[in-house]
């Protein structure tokens, strides 16, 4: 009932045991719980894990590539994932957010006179000032790194990169946020040269290495979405990303609109449905024929099945659902399906976990 699903797929030179993967969700959990959860999924039976942001520069906040410590969690991660015969990708991000710019926020956020809520769209306006004004010689700075990291992400015993389409990828990608005027904004080419550019650095030294691409669609009518590629530009995106090396592409709506429409609840007003963000693979596919990994309200295996079935994606990723439960996988595999653990993205837990600092957690989980 579930040949599909349950079906290898090769990615590249990259062997899925089947079609699904755990997809990019940062938990802000300690790191032994993170590592627990890790754990649980892999065991689960998914074929891949996608770690989420993975920060392409050095940095001192979160776990750093290049420090000794910081490369010691993610060749640990990797080790845990192996140990279940599940693969792991890294997503290599570069924040859009003006560090310099976050600093004048920092005594409002302490004294609570800005709350969390009121935060993120402070931040927004700072996006396009700060993509629009990045030197040439900080964007060549940004995009070597992208070829860098993937090569420390290979040494920790990653088996794909994933590059984040958005963040920075995404915000200079988008006529809304670059309004640069030299070879790196204006037209289509030039906005989406800085995400080719970090494409063809990680290719550069890794020939062979698969490498993924989150792509990040925003649509007009209605309005959703800020940073990434409108539909009418995946003509000219989605070519010059695969002459630049991508083997992949994990196609979602872009950032920078509203956490609650890239995560949507099962009450948001547009994205309520299962598959919500598949009519973007729909998009991508004219354009392509490489393998494409859909996301978004993705629960029942019936309808994953389907979607894989007819090929309109070839992988499938689950954030909030393997969150749920993390034995998805192995429990169709059983023919067991009826015992999944249903997310209901009531988004109370796991995304309200993170605004709220506590962590990534589920209604279903015990505390
Ligand atoms: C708690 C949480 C953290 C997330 N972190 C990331 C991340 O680090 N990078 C990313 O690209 N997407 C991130 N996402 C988005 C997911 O990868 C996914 O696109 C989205 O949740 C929709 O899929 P779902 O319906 O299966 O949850 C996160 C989602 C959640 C719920």
């Amino acid at each position: 009932m579930f040949e599909t699903l349950l079906s290898p797929i090769e990615l590249g030179s990259l062997k899925l045991k089947n079609r699904i993967i755990f997809a990019p969700t940062s938990m802000g959990l300690p790191e032994d719980e993170y590592f627990k959860k890790i754990e649980d999924i892999a065991a689960g039976g998914c074929a891949m894990i996608i770690i989420g942001d993975v920060p392409v520069l050095p940095t001192s906040f979160g776990h750093s590539l290049y420090s000794k410590k910081g490369f010691a969690h993610y060749q640990k991660l990797t080790e845990i994932v192996h140990r279940h015969g599940c693969l792991i990708c890294a997503q290599l991000h570069q924040s859009d957010s003006n560090l310099k710019g976050m600093i004048k926020y920092i005594p409002g956020v302490l004294s609570k006179k800005i709350k969390p809520q009121e935060l993120r769209p402070l931040l927004n306006a700072q996006v396009a000032p700060y993509i629009s004004n990045l030197t040439v010689k900080k964007i060549k700075k940004i995009t070597t790194a992208f070829g860098d990291s993937a090569v420390l992400v290979q040494k920790a015993g990653f088996d794909m990169v994933q590059v984040h389409g958005d963040r920075m990828c995404g915000s200079f990608s988008s006529a809304v946020f670059n309004q640069r005027t030299d070879a790196y904004g204006g037209s289509a080419e030039n906005r989406f040269r800085f995400a080719v550019e970090a494409v063809s650095a990680i290719r550069a030294k890794l020939p062979d290495y698969p490498i993924d691409y989150k792509l990040a669609v925003r649509q007009e009518e209605p309005h959703y979405g800020n940073a990434g590629v409108l539909n009418e530009e995946l003509g000219i995106f989605v070519p010059l990303l695969e002459k630049a090396g991508v083997t992949s592409f994990h196609v979602a709506l872009a950032n920078h609109s509203n956490l609650q429409d890239t995560i949507p609840g099962a009450k948001h007003p547009y994205f309520s449905e299962e598959g919500c963000f598949l009519k973007f693979c729909d998009q991508v596919r004219q354009y392509t024929s490489l393998p494409i990994c859909g996301v978004g309200g993705l629960v029942h295996p019936e309808f994953v099945e389907q979607q894989l079935k007819e090929g309109r994606i070839q992988c499938a990723a689950m954030s909030r659902q393997l969150v749920a439960d993390s034995q998805w996988v192995n429990k169709v595999a059983a023919g067991e399906a009826d015992k999944i653990h249903l997310c209901i993205r009531c988004n109370k837990r796991c995304l309200g976990g993170m605004m709220e600092h506590k962590g990534v957690h589920c209604i279903y989980d015990r505390k």
